[in-house]
């Protein structure tokens, strides 16, 4: 038997932030949002700071990297703002991720491919500071290939597509997507890029993405902060990390019985 592959899960708290700005004071704290994640089993802390500062705001990113020893991941736009932001404050990683300002949320992936030129330079200067760039993309070769180009040691694949087929309950479109999801994991591991993947993911998706066998982590959000509110933030991290647990003993089943087709 392998040994268990381990997928991370990395609890982006801009939900938190959305809900204590509604009101303008200073609770719920995302920050305490964090702690009580990490203690309750999340692997790390997602936190996008958006150009409009919708949700995160410049002192919740200081006080995540002071307070919280978990690693953290800022989402951000590839602007010279925001990576003087990130060279500045030095989380362990940074996803870079596109930014329209009336956008409800990262809607697509990064276009890689024709923001090279852009790119490159910010994903030398963070990877120089020492921090781990990631690529948020649509699974797509091209894109892939893109991020293998630019030297950026991980990408995540926008699992969006693949959501929204599988809520409509369009069970061939969301097959479609889950096996072009799988295939572009595939390849972006074997050009030996390491694979995260995260958005509108459920209890359910989670499952399935946990279960493809590249992956290596899951950026999720809404659906735990929303679970949250019902069941209280520690209990909805148990559930995601039990759902990522089923997915990674469905990739060892299926691991093992290739193996025993092969003998
Ligand atoms: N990964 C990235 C790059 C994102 O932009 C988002 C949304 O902010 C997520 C993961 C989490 O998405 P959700 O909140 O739908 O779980």
């Amino acid at each position: 038997m392998p040994e268990k592959p381990p997928v991370r899960l990395g609890l982006n708290i801009d939900h938190v932030a959305t809900l204590r700005n509604a009101r303008g004071g200073a609770r719920p704290d995302p920050i305490e949002a964090a702690r009580i994640a990490v203690k309750a089993g999340a692997d790390g802390i997602t936190a996008h700071l958006r150009e409009d500062r919708r949700h995160i705001r410049d002192e919740d990113i200081r006080r995540i990297k002071a307070e919280i020893a978990a690693p953290l991941n800022l989402e951000m736009a590839a602007t010279e703002e925001m990576t003087a932001i990130a060279l500045a404050t030095k989380p362990h990683a940074c996803c870079l991720v596109p930014e329209r300002r009336q956008e409800l949320t990262t809607e697509g992936g990064l276009d890689a491919v024709g923001g090279e030129a852009h790119l490159l330079p910010i994903v030398k200067r963070l990877g120089d500071g020492g921090i781990r760039v990631s690529l948020f993309i649509d699974p797509e070769p091209r894109q892939i290939e893109a991020a293998v180009r630019m030297g950026a040691p991980v990408v995540e694949l926008h699992t969006g597509q693949y959501c929204d087929a599988w809520i409509a309950g369009e069970e061939a479109t969301a097959q479609a997507e889950l096996d072009r999801l799988a295939w572009a994991a595939t390849l972006a591991a074997s050009a030996g890029l390491e694979v995260h993947a995260g958005h509108g993911l459920d209890f359910e998706t989670a499952t399935h993405l946990a279960a493809l066998p590249d992956i290596r982590e899951l950026n999720i959000g809404h659906v735990i902060i929303g679970e949250a509110v019902l069941i209280g933030l520690p209990e909805a991290i148990r559930r995601m990390r039990a759902a990522i647990a089923d997915g990674v003993e469905k990739r060892l089943g299926a691991h093992a019985a290739t193996q025993q087709q092969q003998q």
